[in-house]
């Protein structure tokens, strides 16, 4: 194995383990919105959303398409010149995130490819300089976003398959690929060269499109390496000096992190340091017209709920067509998800990861906890419309229905000198995906 494989190989390993030191408690403060959040929307959208996945008879390609497909960089610039998301409508976008209970949007504006989704100064390679679209959709982004009180996001790749400077040894971590994969192979390249690139492009994001809730960075460069190091901690100051209150994920090798990205998986218990699992709804982040692997707002719901009680986010993706729209089977997901989050929201928001020390039989699914209250989740009624737990250390002084307006008590019978409980249920479930009996202490 090579120096550069090891230190790849320890990168991925730290990313999934999640086992990173972050910031001080000081930290905490910048901390509370995201942990106050809870769901967040993830939009990958680039010129891959032109071939939507298919290429050369192969059907199964998302954002990485450059790189599955072998294309050829001249090839593949060309999808620049047919990308014109003429139907784009920013505020048709953060609505719907908005109305499925998103708190935040976090948005590719590069992608591994380099192409990048806003106007940047420092390349022609952009969306007003490359593409028929000229605008730049970042700006309406960040309007709607404000205007609709969510927090606006920029994922960001470290990686690069454009850019002149970035070393080809980065990108060949995977397969051999063939000559002319890489933009413009450049045998010299200076990686410090392609740092003032990605430092200026950093700057930009956070001087010209408002507040930022979040630099989300990806893959690319492992920062722990001590010649890579010294950028990826100046990177962090700058952003720090910028925008103080902006928060880092833990992709640059855990310099700066301020939590952690399990992706695709959910963690099996709970974290006391912060994480975000971002998950795709069908199987591609970029848009792929053949993927209808569809999750249904019954799996993202339990989904959401897991993840919560365990003390973590959930940043869920879509992937908009070369139009400008995003998909209306997420459309439809999410507006599922949206009706449920509407009703419960308060169980969900705010929330502490539940399951103080109790034992509970699997009636109950998961517990979120805020303030004087417990929220339990029951995914699947039970047949006996009974609940019970044991080791309680107080008893609480009413138990009812998130979904009961009235909050009419509901029947609670203790025992075995008052540490174990039995809540009487109605005959049906309130919601067929999870209903929330509060207790209130
Ligand atoms: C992986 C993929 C990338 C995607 C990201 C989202 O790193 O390479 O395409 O953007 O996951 O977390």
């Amino acid at each position: 194995m090579t120096p550069n494989m090891k230190s790849y190989l320890s990168f991925l390993i730290l990313l999934h383990c999640g086992s990173f030191a972050f910031g001080n408690p000081a930290d905490e403060d910048r901390m509370a919105w995201f942990h106050d959040a809870k769901f967040g929307m993830f939009i990958h959208w680039g010129i891959y959303s032109v071939p939507a996945g298919e290429w050369k008879g192969e059907k199964d390609h998302g954002e990485w398409i450059q790189y599955t497909g072998n294309i050829h960089s001249a090839e593949y610039e060309k999808f620049a010149a047919q990308f014109n998301p003429v139907k784009f409508n920013s505020d048709e976008w953060v609505s719907l995130a908005k109305e499925s209970g998103m708190k935040y949007i976090v948005i590719t504006s590069k992608h591994h490819d380099g192409f990048c989704m806003y106007d940047s100064k420092l390349t022609s390679y952009d969306i007003v300089d490359a593409s028929p679209y000229r605008k730049d959709p970042m700006k309406d982004l960040s309007k709607s976003c404000q205007e609709h009180g969510l927090k606006f996001c920029f994922y960001y790749s470290v990686k690069d398959w454009h850019h002149p400077e970035y070393p080809q040894k980065y990108t060949r971590f995977k397969k051999i690929q063939p000559e002319g994969f890489h933009g413009s192979p450049n045998p010299n390249a200076d990686i410090n060269k392609y740092f003032d690139y990605m430092e200026g492009q950093v700057k930009e994001l956070l001087s010209n499109y408002g507040p930022i809730g979040i630099m989300w960075f990806d893959l690319g460069v492992p920062f722990d390496d001590p010649e890579n190091r010294p950028f990826g901690e100046h990177l962090v100051d700058v952003i720090h000096e910028l925008q103080p209150n902006c928060l880092i994920n833990n992709r640059l090798s855990g310099i700066g992190a301020d939590y952690g990205t399990p992706e695709q998986r959910i963690p099996g218990g709970k974290s006391s340091q912060a994480f975000e699992v971002c998950m795709t709804l069908n199987r591609h982040w970029g848009y792929n017209k053949n993927d209808n692997d569809w999750k249904d707002a019954e799996t993202v719901i339990h989904n959401l709920v897991d993840i919560v009680s365990k003390g973590g986010n959930y940043l869920l993706n879509v992937g908009p067509t070369s139009e400008g729209l995003i998909p209306q089977e997420s459309i439809d997901i999410l507006t599922e998800v949206g009706a449920w989050m509407k009703q419960n929201g308060e169980s969900i928001y705010g929330t502490q990861p539940g399951g103080p020390s109790i034992r509970w039989n699997h009636d109950i699914a998961r517990i979120t906890t805020k303030d004087n209250k417990w929220y339990l989740h029951i995914f699947d009624w039970p047949e006996d419309n009974k609940i019970f737990f044991r080791k309680i250390e107080s008893k609480f002084k009413k138990a009812y229905l998130l979904s009961d307006k009235d909050q009419s008590a509901l029947q609670v019978k203790y025992y075995n000198d008052d540490v174990s409980v039995m809540i009487y249920l109605h005959e049906n479930a309130p919601d067929a995906i999870d209903s929330v009996v509060v207790l209130e202490f």
